[in-house]
């Protein structure tokens, strides 16, 4: 999904302490830059023992700072300068030793003095630790590390798995890439917090036998990019997703399925926990009365075999049956290769759901852009067509002002 310049207009400082983890903070660079953001990299005297300042001068397009006593600024306040010119601070990688002077509110070098000046209320601090697992999970780290979150920073990971020292476990930094997305997210309107969202997304496969099935072209893009965007609005979100490779979007609880009956077993006890269901699965409307254990043979006669279906369960219009109390507010979609509005209608009527969003199956079907149209019982309502993860968005805001217009 098109995520070009996210970040346009947002201007970054980067700071780097000391780890191994530093020869991420060059990529993490790249992208920040390419997503839009304007980077101001900071280092301590220890990351530039890890990476040259060179490499992220470079990268950033701007002087790398490391001093506090750096005569270039005029006032001679970089620490003042630095941080007021902010949208947000992140420290990647923030070393065991960094998140102890943040803890304690040391200001004997730049990076952590500019931490401390920062103006906290529009200049948020993230915070990426790496570390080796021990002094990760060593009594003071974990004391530090929740004192930080407790005095405002954002605790981003850190991920478990292979470790520079050779051993396995916590501590390692988020990858770039993750960073990026979190970054991203912070930046978004927290127009859901407090708020719970199921989805539904892919396709469904119906086996007929071990090694066939019936399935269809649908990517799973929408539905992901709308449980990434309900996540970033600040929802806790589940994902019930048919086959797709598709990364999970970060904090998003991802359960796999394969088949319709699979996806209503997954959905049907979580429906009554959350408050909002999305219904943007392309579920098989039929499948393979009787799946054969045995993969099926060619018997010689020419003929093909005869192929018995039964109708799938109809998953958004079981949940939208559901008794009040247990019912979530209810939105489904509609794949339509014609008549899209009219098409839509019959659905909204058909599944009694409050809302249904409509597209054009056939020529979104794998693509990164889309057009939706918004069908309720008022009138429709298109939105500009966009990438999907900016129509997922829009689709959350919209979703966020009628829940916060209807009784829940
Ligand atoms: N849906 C569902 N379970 C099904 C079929 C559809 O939950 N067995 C949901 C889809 O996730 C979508 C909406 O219902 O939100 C409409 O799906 P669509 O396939 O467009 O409609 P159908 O009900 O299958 O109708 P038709 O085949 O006539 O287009």
């Amino acid at each position: 999904m098109s995520e070009t310049l996210a970040l346009q207009g947002r201007h970054i400082v980067l700071g780097l302490s000391g780890g191994v983890a530093c020869y991420k903070a060059a990529e993490l660079t790249r992208l920040l830059v390419k997503a839009g953001a304007t980077v101001q990299v900071v280092m301590t005297e220890a990351a530039t023992r890890f990476i040259t300042p060179v490499t992220l001068q470079a990268l950033s397009g701007r002087a790398v700072h490391t001093d506090q006593w750096d005569a270039r600024e005029p006032n001679n306040m970089p620490h003042i300068n630095l941080s007021r010119q902010a949208d947000a601070v992140l420290i990647a990688p923030a070393s065991a030793d960094f998140i102890a002077r943040l803890a304690q509110g040391r200001a004997d070098e730049l990076l952590s003095l500019l931490c401390l000046a920062r103006p906290a209320e529009r200049c948020a601090l993230l915070v990426a630790p790496a570390m080796n697992r021990e002094m990760w999970a060593h009594p003071a780290t974990q004391r530090n590390t929740a004192q930080i979150a407790a005095d405002g920073a954002h605790v981003l990971g850190p991920a478990a798995g292979d470790q520079a020292c050779g051993e396995v476990g916590d501590g390692r930094m988020l990858e770039p890439a993750e960073l990026l997305d979190e970054l991203i997210a912070h930046f978004q309107p927290k127009l859901l917090a407090g708020r719970s969202m199921l989805v539904t997304a892919g396709p469904t496969f119906e086996a007929i036998d071990p090694v066939r099935g019936i399935t269809n072209l649908s990517s799973g893009k929408m539905g992901f990019a709308i449980a990434r965007a309900a996540a970033e609005a600040g929802a806790q979100v589940t994902l019930v997703a048919g086959p797709v490779q598709l990364p999970t979007p970060r904090g998003v609880h991802r359960i796999d399925v394969q088949s319709a009956q699979q996806m209503l077993d997954a959905v049907l006890p979580q429906a009554p926990r959350h408050q909002v269901f999305v219904a943007t699965a392309a579920v098989a409307d039929w499948r393979p009365a009787q799946a054969q254990a045995q993969k099926i043979k060619k018997d010689g006669s020419g003929q093909p075999p005869a192929l018995a279906f039964i109708e799938n369960p109809d998953i958004l219009a079981t949940v939208a049956r559901l008794p009040t109390g247990q019912r979530p507010w209810c939105v489904g979609f509609a794949a339509e290769s014609h008549d899209i509005v009219a098409h839509a209608r019959q659905k909204l009527a058909r599944k009694g759901v409050p809302l249904i969003v409509a597209n054009n199956g056939p020529a979104t079907f794998g693509r990164d852009d889309n057009q939706l149209v918004l069908v309720d019982a008022q009138g429709e309502h298109a939105l500009p067509p966009g990438d999907k993860l900016t129509l997922a968005r829009q689709l959350v805001a919209e979703i966020a002002r009628r829940m916060a217009g209807s009784a829940e």
